[in-house]
C-alpha cells in the first residue's frame, strides 16, 4: 500500500457494480463498459479490480495480504484449528517461511516429476472413460472431479480408493471462498475428517517414506527447513489447492468446448493443439472468478485512497476480457498470436505451483474424450452456479455416443 497522495480518490467516489446482479454474474466482463478510467468499481463486498494490468498489479503487491483470515473470519472461524492450518499454510503465509514452503514443494514438482505424472494422468482419465462406456450418458463433472482427487491420492501415496473422500473433503473446504457463515458446519466436519486421514498418512510415511510429497515435507522437516505443522497444514492445504480448482476448470473447459464442435472435434482428429484449446478456454472460462487481496493498512492501492480491511477482487474473468489486451476478446481463437498468460493461476510470489500438473490434467481429459466421443452431446442445459464468486458447472450430463453425424 502506498502512502496516500493529493491525486487519489476515495472509494466513495468510484461506480458502482451490483455483484449479485444476473448482468453481473452471466456477463462479468460488462465492468468494462462502465470505463473507470482506474479499472476499478465497488460493490458491497469491496473494490473490483477488472482490468488485465490491474489484476497483475492486485496480485503482485507485495503491501497487500492474501485475505485467509477475512475468509475464515467470514465462515465463522475467527480462530481455532481450521483457522490456523490455513491462515499458516503456504497459500497464506509471507516472508521466510513461505519462501522456505514454496522451496519444498518446488524441490517436488520438479519438472521431470510432472512430465512422469502425464502417463499416470492419462491412465487415471483412460480409466474413468472406460468405465463410463458401460452407459450411454456421463456425467461429466463426476468424471472431472475424480482426476484431481485420484491424482492426489497418488501423490500422497495413498489408494485410488480413497478419491471420493479427498474430492467430498475438497469440496466442501473450498466453500470458505464464498465468504458464507452458512457453511461453518460442512468445513469444520471435513477439516475433522481430513486431520484424521492426514495424520494416519504422515505416521505410516514415517514408518515407510516412499517417493511422495508427505515423505518429501518429512525430509524437509527432518531436515530442519520446515516444522511439523507445516507438514500438517501444507498436506491439507495442496489438498484444498489442487483438487476442486482443477475440477471446476475442467468442467469449464469441456463445457466451453462441447459448445464449440469445430474445435472439439479438431482436437480428437489431432489436428488443433489440445494446449492452446484448453489456455483459450481458460481465458474465456476461468474457474478462479475472484482473487482476493486485503489491505491491512490505510493507504493508496490502484489511485484509490483504501482503508485497513478493505477487500479488492481481481475479477479473473474480466480481466481475461480485457479489449486493451485480447483483439476480439469474446471470440474463441485456439491460434491466438503470443496469447497472454492467463491469470486464474495468479501472479507473483504465491503464483500456484501446481498449475503445470493441471494444465496436463485439463489437456489429458480434454484430449482422451475428444478422441473417445466425438459425437458427445449434452443432455439438457447445462447448469452453473451462478454466483459472483465461483463459475463452476454443476450439470453437464453428455450422450456419449451423440447423433449420428
Ligand atoms: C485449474 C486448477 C487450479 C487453479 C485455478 C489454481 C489456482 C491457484 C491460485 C489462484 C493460487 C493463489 C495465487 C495467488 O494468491 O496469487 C494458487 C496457489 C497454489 N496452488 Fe493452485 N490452482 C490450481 C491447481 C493446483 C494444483 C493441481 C496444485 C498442486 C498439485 C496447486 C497447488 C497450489 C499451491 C501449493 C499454491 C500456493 C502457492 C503459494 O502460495 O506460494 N494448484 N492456485
Amino acid at each position: 500500500v502506498s502512502p496516500v497522495t493529493e491525486e487519489l480518490v476515495r472509494p466513495e467516489e468510484l461506480p458502482e457494480v451490483d455483484i449479485n446482479s444476473a448482468k453481473f454474474i452471466s456477463e462479468p466482463w460488462s465492468v468494462h463498459e462502465i470505463a473507470d478510467a482506474r479499472g476499478v468499481v465497488r460493490s458491497d463486498r469491496g473494490l473490483e479490480v477488472y482490468t488485465y494490468k490491474g489484476c497483475q498489479q492486485l496480485f503482485t503487491n507485495k503491501a497487500l495480504a492474501i485475505g485467509f483470515d477475512e475468509m475464515y473470519r467470514a465462515t465463522g472461524f475467527p480462530d481455532g484449528p481450521v483457522f490456523t492450518s490455513a491462515v499458516e499454510s503456504i497459500n497464506n503465509l509471507e516472508g521466510e517461511r513461505h519462501l522456505a514452503l514454496r522451496k519444498t514443494f518446488a524441490q517436488f514438482f520438479t519438472p521431470d516429476r510432472v512430465a512422469s505424472l502425464r502417463p499416470v494422468i492419462r491412465n487415471i482419465v483412460e480409466s474413468l472413460a472406460r468405465d463410463a462406456e458401460q452407459a450411454t450418458t456421463c456425467d461429466v463433472m463426476a468424471l472431472a472431479g475424480r482426476v484431481p482427487s485420484t491424482l492426489f491420492a497418488h501423490l500422497v501415496g495413498a489408494p485410488a480408493s480413497d478419491a471420493p473422500f479427498l474430492q467430498h473433503c475438497s469440496e466442501e473446504l473450498l466453500k470458505v471462498f464464498l465468504m458464507d457463515a452458512g457453511n461453518h458446519d460442512g468445513v469444520e466436519r471435513a477439516y475433522a475428517d481430513l486431520s484424521e486421514y492426514v495424520a494416519d498418512i504422515i505416521s505410516e510415511r514415517e514408518r515407510a517414506p516412499g517417493d511422495d510429497v508427505v515423505s518429501h515435507l518429512l525430509a524437509a522437516e527432518g531436515e530442519g527447513v520446515i516444522g511439523r505443522e507445516d507438514v500438517i497444514y501444507n498436506t491439507t492445504a495442496l489438498l484444498r489447492a489442487s483438487t476442486d480448482t482443477t475440477m471446476t476448470q475442467i468442467g469449464n473447459t469441456v463445457a466451453l468446448l462441447v459448445e464449440h464442435r469445430d474445435i472439439w472435434l479438431g482436437i480428437g482428429a489431432g489436428q488443433v493443439d489440445v494446449g492452446r484449446a484448453v489456455m483459450e478456454s481458460v481465458r474465456l472460462r476461468p474457474g478462479a472468478w475472484r482473487i482476493l487481496r486485503v489491505a491491512r493498512e490505510p493507504g493508496a492501492v490502484l489511485g484509490i485512497e483504501v482503508s485497513a480491511g478493505t477487500c479488492l477482487f481481481g475479477l479473473v474473468p474480466a480481466a481475461h476480457r480485457d479489449p486493451d489486451v485480447f483483439t476480439e476478446p469474446h471470440r474463441f481463437d485456439a491460434e491466438r498470436e503470443a496469447p497472454k498468460p492467463t491469470l486464474n493461476w495468479g501472479q507473483g510470489r504465491h503464483f500456484c505451483l501446481g498449475r503445470p500438473v493441471a494444465v496436463i490434467e485439463m489437456e489429458e481429459v480434454v484430449s482422451v474424450l475428444a478422441s473417445r466421443w466425438p459425437r458427445m452431446e449434452p443432455v439438457g442445459a447445462i447448469q452453473s452456479t451462478g454466483r459472483p464468486d465461483v463459475d463452476r458447472i454443476t450439470e453437464l450430463t453428455v450422450e456419449i455416443a451423440g447423433p449420428e453425424a
